[in-house]
């Protein structure tokens, strides 16, 4: 059995002010009509073996998620919720554990909800092709060939070999010239941050590396709440328990990581510049969102509003309008704007 978890709990402030704590970017329709959340329940469509998915969310976001579940037409298995942010590695125990509840040990397909994947049949064969790994007790990752020396992403070093292969190395978030030397060796994979292996090797991988989070998320399950179609962890249990990465918490490490090379039009939408380049762009490079009149423009990213937004003779600009804020940004500058996110906080 193959259990998607749905990871959903980020804030992904690089969007704002799209983006925001109350309404991150996962439950924004940012390609498509459908939220980032539901296309990535809707891309498993199709695979074999998927059962119904464990959702990891914070208890702040339970209605925004639970309603786009059921417009989506899913039933999750379990939708675990946080009382607070401990990062990825804990949410994975927590679903981890929760899938080896009912005395099984399904593989775990783990997905962030903020993706946008344009080749969702390639997709699914990739995933298929993973499954002999990670039976085997491989944790398998799925590397994109970088396109430049980003510093957000993690960075794997595969062995050599067709298909699945094993990690040399796994380095998460490198600095600028690492980032650099690694893409210039061409021998480095950007990680997607979707992952597939069983549900015990996580917890065992876990336990070795950062013993304290496994008895933490263990105590916030055990002392949990159901309420309604909810699991809420326990608060004290869940503050106390360690925040980190997976990435940094069990891939850097572990000695059963796996990879294997993906090519399915893959995109965090990590920046506005993210979102333009995989937008329906017209001849001029202009992609629009809403009611937007763009003239003598190139390469500009418009996301309207309610109301009409018009630009005219503008070049590699980005502008995006909110009933409460607007954003108008040069389009290689649009990293910074969690600069304004951290301002805006600061300022209270
Ligand atoms: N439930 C829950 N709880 N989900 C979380 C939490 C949390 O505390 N923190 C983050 N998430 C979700 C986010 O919503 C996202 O869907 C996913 O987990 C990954 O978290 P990010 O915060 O977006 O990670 P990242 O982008 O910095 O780095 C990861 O993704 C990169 C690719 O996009 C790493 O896996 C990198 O190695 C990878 O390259
Ligand atoms: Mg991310």
């Amino acid at each position: 059995e193959l259990i998607p978890v749905l990871l959903s709990g980020g804030s992904g402030t690089r969007l704002w002010p799209l983006s925001r704590e109350t309404h991150p970017k996962q439950f924004q329709p940012l390609v498509g009509e459908q939220s980032l959340l539901q296309a990535t329940w809707r891309r498993l469509d199709g695979l074999a073996g998927a059962g119904r998915p464990i959702v990891v969310a914070n208890e702040e976001h339970r209605f925004m998620v639970a309603e786009q579940l059921r417009q989506a037409g899913v039933a999750p298995a379990a939708l675990l919720l946080e009382p607070v942010g401990r990062n990825t590695a804990p949410a994975i125990a927590a679903a981890a554990l929760q899938a080896r509840s009912g005395g099984g040990d399904p593989l775990l397909l783990v997905l962030p909800s903020d993706h946008v994947i344009r080749d969702e049949a390639g997709f699914r064969a990739a995933v298929l092709a993973a499954v002999a790994a990670a039976e085997g007790g491989a944790l398998v990752t799925f590397g994109i060939v970088p396109t430049g020396a980003e510093t957000g992403y993690g960075y794997i070093q595969a062995a050599a070999g067709e298909g699945v292969r094993p990690v040399r190395r796994f380095v998460e978030k490198p600095d600028l010239a690492t980032a650099q030397a690694y893409v210039a060796s061409g021998e480095y994979f950007w990680n997607s941050g979707m992952f597939l292996f069983r549900a015990s090797r996580y917890l065992e991988e876990l336990e070795r590396f950062a013993p304290a989070m496994v008895a933490a998320v263990q105590a916030a399950l055990a002392a949990g709440k159901r309420d309604a179609d909810f699991l809420r962890l326990d608060r004290t249990a869940f503050e106390a328990c360690p925040a980190d990465s997976i990435d940094y918490a069990v891939m850097e490490k572990t000695a059963a990581a796996a990879v294997l090379p993906i090519d399915v039009g893959w995109s965090d939408v990590g920046s506005w510049s993210a979102l333009w380049e995989i937008a329906d762009q017209d001849a001029d490079g202009n992609a629009h969102h809403g009611d937007v009149l763009a003239l003598g423009c190139r390469n500009t990213l418009a996301w309207g509003g309610r109301r009409l937004v018009s630009l005219l003779g503008l070049q590699d600009v980005i502008v995006v309008d909110t009933d409460d804020a607007l954003l108008v940004a040069a389009r290689d500058q649009v990293q910074q704007v969690k600069d304004i996110v951290a301002r805006l906080k600061a300022e209270g």
